[in-house]
């Protein structure tokens, strides 16, 4: 059916109109870059426009959707796309911060509650999941990834899509997703944005590229090209990565769209003037050209020039119509323009319950001396810093559709939260920075935080008065939100000069102070951990951030979020990450330097925070692995089991993690890789078994010569609470 309309509709095209459908301008409403589109009403009316992306509210979609359907010569609709990327209006957790939830429902329903109050609001597509593993904290778009591992990272893209995609895109609170940056932008040289990729393809396979194929294999409707090179070549012209490993390799069947100006970007890359970097963009595979124009200015020359086909405009065109016909666009154009659901369906209640549970799901607890968390509901408690009063710092980078004023600050959260047991005083205590500028440059949407005039001292002077009424006290710290996310990496991941000294003078008061650390990213906190009794980091949060910490600081909560990125001692070791290779020269367990060894002068090979960690307000001990066999085959499969025991005086969850090595391999294999996790809730005392099925495909890698294969020999199982605190056993594969 689809094929035989699609054939009928593209014979009535004619090449403008079909080029047209390749071309997603901007609105220029919501910038998300440099470029702003011109003349977007009089090119949809002439068929020349595929889609727009990140226009807001449903009825100005309808309008504009209406000029397409009625005033352009076929009447094809149009496409209406956002970075929907943590949420609509309901915001949940940064990705880096849902992703240390380990809870694939959680994670899959933040997507469909995204999904339903997108689609209520004309939004059929959205640019998430963002699934690039990225190992360089110093890199500003880890926010909006799931850290640092490949395993974790599929099953977080598969979650993602389902959660978006629903069952099959056919209801309209289904909307199609968007897997990205199409390869390899987690890996840029240095940490900065945008820099060269070049990486074996052994690692590309082995460490990159699994999360953007499970979101294929999940039915991810479309991909989007990355800025960085691949192997030589931008990815937006390179054809061995959009024809021969996404489609041919792996069976991708929707449409390829470019990251923004990704073609005409091409040109700085030196790849040729526009017309030269368009048709090796469309000969590559890519289907949508977002905003550069340079399909609508190009491709027609090209053709008669002969350096394109025909054939390969009809494809791309195919693609994109495919798409809306999946979506049931064609069927009915206004299917995501019911102007009556944005009131029943964006941020309702309900919605904003589960986002509240699942960032304090996401809050991963570092640390937690004396027991100093959960604070008790009484008594006078100081909140200060200068991320305790703000609204539009909760949500995090992207979130285009974010209504700031709608979302409590942390002082109104607690306040909500504890009621009148407690007294609360707030003060600001310090500016974020001491250096105006550079936090001029950490802008993004326009959104800063308000500077204060004040002198430091003046500020400082405050808080201490504050603290010196208060019982204990809540420093709110770290970055704002415009300090991570896209054109923002830093070289320096240390707290910010100010906000240390107002710590240190904290402290100085001898009371209890818990550093509530905003971050999008690891951060270097060695000073931190040595003399802050207790950390407990939440990202950033999104529209319910500040009643969940209040949830979690007061104990309605029990914590149980662990990192997905390593929290290196400092910049200099990265990048840092638990599952890299032995070497020949490893560092002895335990040692932190031995002449000729792998290591530094100057700091040990272990990081502040390990992979995997995060305490709780309970404790769980783990008994020894047993095995049901020590051996199987290539058909067979071992079960390891570990008992789990709740030690402490609360109920709360825990996060068993599975890690493998292959102990001898034809090329190298990493010291241990995640191959499986449950996350488990149990009352205090309580205790239950757990237990993961070994196969064969979980020991399969890409080998010298990009075989799939696993191969026979010994294998390590190590299971625990973290990468670093695991129990062992060994098996062989026969
Ligand atoms: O979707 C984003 C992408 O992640 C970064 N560049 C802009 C795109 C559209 O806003």
């Amino acid at each position: 059916d689809m094929d035989r309309f699609i054939d009928d509709l593209m014979k009535k095209m004619t090449l403008e109109e079909k080029i047209g459908q390749l071309n997603l301008p901007v609105t220029g409403e919501i910038t998300t870059g440099q470029a702003k589109s011109s003349n977007v009403a009089k090119r949809i009316r002439a068929g020349e426009v595929g889609g727009l992306f990140n226009l807001k509210g449903v009825e100005r979609i309808r309008d504009v959707q209406k000029q397409a359907i009625e005033e352009s010569r076929l009447g094809i609709p149009l496409l209406f796309g956002m970075d929907v990327i943590h949420g609509y209006e309901t915001v949940f957790p940064i990705p880096l911060g849902l992703s240390c939830t380990w809870d694939m429902e959680a994670i899959e329903e933040s997507a469909r509650i995204a999904a339903i109050e997108a689609s209520a609001d004309g939004i059929c597509w959205t640019f998430s999941p963002m699934v690039d593993v990225s190992r360089d904290a110093r890199w500003g778009r880890v926010s909006e990834g799931n850290g640092e591992d490949p395993f974790l990272g599929a099953a977080i893209a598969r979650a993602m899509v389902r959660g978006y995609q629903g069952k099959d895109m056919s209801r309209n609170n289904e909307i199609m997703a968007c897997v990205k940056h199409f390869a390899l932008y987690g890996a840029p040289e240095a940490g900065r944005d945008y820099n060269t990729v070049d990486m074996s393809h052994q690692r590309m396979f082995n460490e990159y590229m699994l999360p953007y194929q499970a979101a294929v294999e999940e039915g991810v409707g479309s991909v989007m090209a990355s800025f960085n090179e691949v192997d030589g070549v931008p990815a937006t012209g390179n054809k061995w990565l959009m024809t021969d490993v996404l489609r041919k390799q792996w069976g991708f069947g929707g449409f390829v769209v470019t990251d923004y100006t990704g073609i005409t970007e091409m040109t700085d890359h030196g790849m040729g003037d526009t017309q030269a970097v368009a048709a090796l963009a469309l000969n590559a595979g890519v289907d949508m050209d977002m905003v550069s124009d340079a399909f609508t200015s190009t491709l027609k020359k090209s053709l008669e020039e002969g350096k394109v086909s025909i054939k390969a405009v009809d494809a791309a065109c195919r693609r994109i119509l495919e798409a809306k016909y999946k979506l049931g666009l064609f069927d009915n154009p206004y299917k995501y323009c019911d102007v009556t659901r944005p009131k029943k369906e964006v941020f309702t209640k309900e919605h904003r319950a589960i986002a509240r549970k699942t960032a304090s799901e996401s809050f991963v607890l570092l640390k937690n001396e004396g027991n100093v968390l959960p604070l008790a509901k009484k008594g006078t408690i100081a909140v200060v810093g200068p991320l305790a009063d703000s609204r539009s710092n909760m949500p995090g980078t992207w979130s285009v559709a974010a209504v700031m004023n709608k979302y409590p600050s942390l002082i109104e959260g607690l306040k909500d939260v504890v009621g009148s047991k407690a007294r609360i005083l707030t003060a600001k205590g310090s500016n974020l920075m001491s250096d105006a500028e550079y936090e001029e440059r950490a802008t993004m949407f326009g959104r800063t935080l308000h500077r204060d005039n004040r002198t430091d001292k003046e500020l400082l002077d405050e808080a201490l008065a504050v603290a010196a009424k208060s019982d204990v006290i809540v420093a709110a710290l770290g970055e704002s939100s415009e300090m991570s996310g896209e054109s923002s990496c830093r070289t320096d991941l240390g707290m910010p000069d100010t906000q240390r000294v107002l710590l240190q003078e904290l402290l100085k008061t001898g009371k209890p102070v818990v550093l509530v650390l905003f971050t999008g990213r690891p951060l270097v906190l060695n000073w931190e951990q040595e003399n802050v009794p207790a950390i407990l980091n939440v990202w950033f949060g999104g529209s319910e951030a500040a009643l969940a910490i209040g949830d979690v600081l007061f104990g309605n909560v029990t914590p149980s979020g662990k990192l997905t990125m390593t929290f290196p001692k400092n910049v200099g070791q990265i990048p840092l990450f638990y599952n890299h290779k032995n070497t020949g020269r490893p560092l002895a367990e335990g040692k932190w330097f031995q002449k000729f060894r792998s290591n530094y002068l100057d700091v040990d090979n272990e990081p502040l925070y390990p992979f995997g960690y995060g305490l709780s307000y309970t404790t769980f001990s783990y008994s020894d692995i047993t095995l049901d066999q020590s051996s199987m085959n290539i058909n067979g499969e071992i079960t390891a089991t570990v008992t789990v025991t709740n030690t402490g005086k609360r109920d709360g969850a825990e996060v068993v993690q599975l890690y493998i090595r292959d102990l001898v391999g034809s090329v190298t294999r990493p010291v241990k890789e995640l191959k499986g996790f449950e996350k488990i809730f149990l009352k205090a005392g309580e205790a239950r078994q757990v237990s993961f099925k070994i196969t064969s495909d979980m020991l399969k890698f890409y080998n010298y010569n990009l075989d799939f294969v696993c191969e026979p020999g010994d294998f390590e199982v190590m299971i625990g609470t973290d990468s670093r605190n695991v129990n062992k056993a060994l098996f062989t594969l026969h």
